[in-house]
């Protein structure tokens, strides 16, 4: 019999060392917590991607013998491997197989009739990526596979997304007895379907998936995607939205949902996050300076200007972004008709095919910086006047002060300043310009950046980065100097974006399409108060949902400064409930399913964890904030108190087949908060 206790956990992901969305935030985040439960029996293993992991890797055989000596056979054979530690917080072990190594190359085609044979999953000729996702699945499957003969542990093995589901798949046909677990963070075809002008929700249980894979290309990968589904020995997804979608479109019902953390940092002084908003926010103003110069009349006064974004993959409607730009034109003309002092700066942040920036842009920058290094230059010969004639004990007459050159200079780059020309959309030259969905959405609605416009835009159509030469300031930075972050999603299964503006204390705005907006509304009474403002897209028209995003964000705008920053207190403080330290007890319930499956023997000897069973009785939400007025709307209860509802059911036996669903299904939307205290401004 094995010991539970001494589990080896290996977790399977594309992102692994390899930054790419969602999912990569999911692993990086929750290195720490995952780290510190499992110690050196924590690896996380991903394709080789040099780029990345020669920056971030620091090589070292893996700590563990067994490991170890898998590996080295592997390496024996010809196989590419780095092994080390990943650089990041809790510094996991990383085990990164080449997919193009000569062995991996030389075996794809006999790899991929073996799929065909075992699994009956088909791999067309010209799809590398899915070539790399069959060289994976077989490496690691190979690994897995060989550890398992002599390791004396027992092994979880933790698949994120369709691109690692091969390995499971070939490990259940071969009745490999590990504890698989198989998380999907989308379903390829839902992403597919919504992308496209699809009702989804409304048809999602009749699509004929095979036939709709089929004509959309995927058909190879939803059968991977699917078969990994099945093969696992617990399936689970981010939200029950996904759980929804993926019961109808992969045909298993998940066993459980793990929703997304993040690894919140809190600083000992609760203002400094505000500090950090205001020196953000400066370093957009001076961006916006620079973007818009010419054009700063009386009507746009950086003090009154409002910082709204969305950012994300591009995927223009699963995004929202075309309902983010539809809501910025009806806001710009309730702007307009109030007389407002306001000003909208609207960005998209997007990664679309680019050459460069435009030259328009990099001027506006440039002549900006000009102006501020002349207007320095000046200030301190002018600073220097002052001092000298003050020692000589004249008090000089202020016109006096600048010198004729000075002037010359100054009226030279105010003159600079001038421009024919509009400020421009968008900050790259575009390689498809003319086919822009978004661009072609601006236009359409004359949002052409004109001076009597209160919304501006500025499309970036690349992720930011702190070395850019144009706003050049991280995302992170970014999202602190904003106002609200605005993520009208269709299609999104968690939506890490809103997410990630409550922990840096930035309102932000979702929908109940995203799993992140469905999470919320189930765990707080009115998420609004702590400025999550949720858009129905769900039972609302389009043009409705455009409505309710429009008035939104003018109440939004109607804010004074002080409700701004009391707003912000309130959702930062909300952070908690996102951390990992609370999320994280998920992914253990889904572990100690996998293990109950894979090894029910070992389980006798298995301790359940102290807060695992706390949580089994938990339904409480979170209450509106002290400071927000009215009562809370009739159907949403607001029961702190904990509920033994569960107490005498049988299935909270955790040898129950149905434990492990049954407490998701009470709990990860109703959580229980300890230590969450939210207190009034
Ligand atoms: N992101 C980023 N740079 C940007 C914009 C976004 O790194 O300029 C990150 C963001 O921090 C988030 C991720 O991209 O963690 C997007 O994740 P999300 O779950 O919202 O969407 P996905 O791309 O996975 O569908
Ligand atoms: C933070 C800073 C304040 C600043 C405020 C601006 O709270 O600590 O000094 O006045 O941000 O808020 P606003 O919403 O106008 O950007
Ligand atoms: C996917 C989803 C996104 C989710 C992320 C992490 O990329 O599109 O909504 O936040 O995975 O789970």
């Amino acid at each position: 019999m094995k010991d539970i206790r001494d589990s080896l956990l290996f977790e399977f992901s594309w992102e692994v060392v390899n930054k790419v969305g969602g999912i990569f935030t999911v692993i990086k985040t929750k290195a720490p917590v995952t780290s510190q439960e499992y110690g050196n029996r924590y690896y996380m293993v991903g394709p080789y991607n040099h780029s990345q992991a020669s920056i971030e890797v620091e090589e070292a055989d893996p700590i563990t013998p067994s490991v170890n000596q898998a590996i080295s056979a592997m390496r024996d054979e010809g196989v590419h491997v780095i092994t080390g530690k990943w650089l990041i917080e809790g510094s996991p072990q990383v085990i990164l197989f080449d997919t193009n190594c000569k062995v991996a190359k030389e075996r794809l085609n006999e790899w991929k009739a073996d799929l065909w044979k075992k699994a009956s999953i088909p791999s067309p000729s010209d799809d590398g990526e899915m070539d790399a996702a069959i060289q994976f699945g077989y490496l690691a499957n190979w690994f897995i596979t060989s550890l398992n003969t002599f390791c004396p542990s027992p092994i979880i093995a933790h698949f994120h997304e369709w691109q690692t589901g091969v390995c499971p798949v070939l490990l259940n046909r071969a009745k490999v007895e590990v504890a698989t677990i198989f998380t999907t963070h989308a379903t390829l075809l839902g992403r597919y379907l919504c992308a496209g002008d699809t009702d989804f929700y409304n048809n999602i249980k009749y699509f004929d998936v095979d036939a709709e894979a089929g004509k959309r290309g995927i058909y190879h990968k939803y059968c991977v995607e699917r078969a990994a589904a099945h093969s696992a020995k617990v399936f689970t997804t981010v939200s029950n939205i996904t759980a929804y979608e993926a019961e109808h479109l992969l045909k298993r019902k998940p066993d459980g949902i793990l929703p997304n953390g993040l690894n919140v940092k809190k600083f000992s002084a609760t203002h400094e996050f505000q500090n950090l908003h205001q020196e953000s926010k400066m370093k957009i103003n001076e961006f916006v300076r620079g973007h818009f110069y010419g054009h700063m009349d009386s009507r746009f006064n950086l003090d009154d200007t409002l910082y709204l974004f969305t950012a994300g993959r591009y995927e223009y409607r699963n995004k929202g972004i075309d309902l983010f730009i539809e809501s910025l034109s009806r806001l710009n003309n309730k702007l307009k008709m109030s007389n407002s002092p306001m000003t909208v700066v609207a960005f998209i942040i997007a990664p679309a095919k680019v050459n460069s920036y435009t030259v328009e842009t990099l001027k506006g920058q440039a002549v900006i910086k000009q102006l501020r290094d002349s207007v320095n230059y000046i200030s301190s010969n002018i600073s220097n006047n002052l001092f000298e004639s003050a020692c000589r004990q004249i008090v000089a007459d202020p016109a006096s002060l600048i010198s004729p050159e000075n002037k010359i200079l100054l009226k030279k780059r105010v003159l600079a300043l001038k421009r024919d020309t509009l400020p421009p959309i968008v900050t790259h030259n575009m390689q498809d310009d003319f086919n822009d969905p978004t661009l072609n959405q601006l236009r359409r609605l004359h949002m052409f950046n004109n001076d009597d416009d209160r919304v501006k835009v500025v499309f970036h159509p690349q992720f930011l980065n702190a070395n850019n030469p144009v706003l050049g300031l991280d995302y992170e930075e970014f999202v602190r100097g904003t106002h609200l972050g605005v993520f009208p999603s269709y299609y999104e299964p968690w939506g890490y974006t809103p997410s990630e503006c409550t922990v840096l204390g930035i309102p932000s705005v979702t929908t109940n399409l995203s799993g992140f907006g469905c999470y919320m509304e189930d765990t707080i009474v009115r998420p609004e108060d702590y400025g999550i403002y949720i858009i129905d897209r769900r039972l609302k028209s389009v043009d409705e949902s455009i409505n309710q995003l429009a008035d939104c964000m003018f109440t939004f705008c109607r804010k004074t400064r002080r409700q701004r920053i009391n707003q912000r207190n309130r959702t930062e403080r909300l952070g908690d409930i996102l951390d990992w330290k609370r999320l994280g007890i998920e992914y253990v319930k889904a572990r100690h399913f996998a293990l109950s499956r894979a090894y029910p023997e070992s389980m006798a000897i298995l301790e359940i964890p102290e807060n695992l069973d706390q949580s089994l009785n938990s339904d409480g939400k979170i209450s509106r904030p002290m400071s927000a007025p009215g009562t809370p709307p009739p159907n949403k209860i607001d029961n702190n108190a904990t509920s033994n509802a569960h107490e005498n059911d049988p299935n909270n036996d955790p040898s129950s087949e149905h434990f492990y669903s049954n407490l998701l299904a009470g709990l990860t939307m109703n959580l229980e908060l300890p230590g969450v205290k939210i207190q009034d401004d």
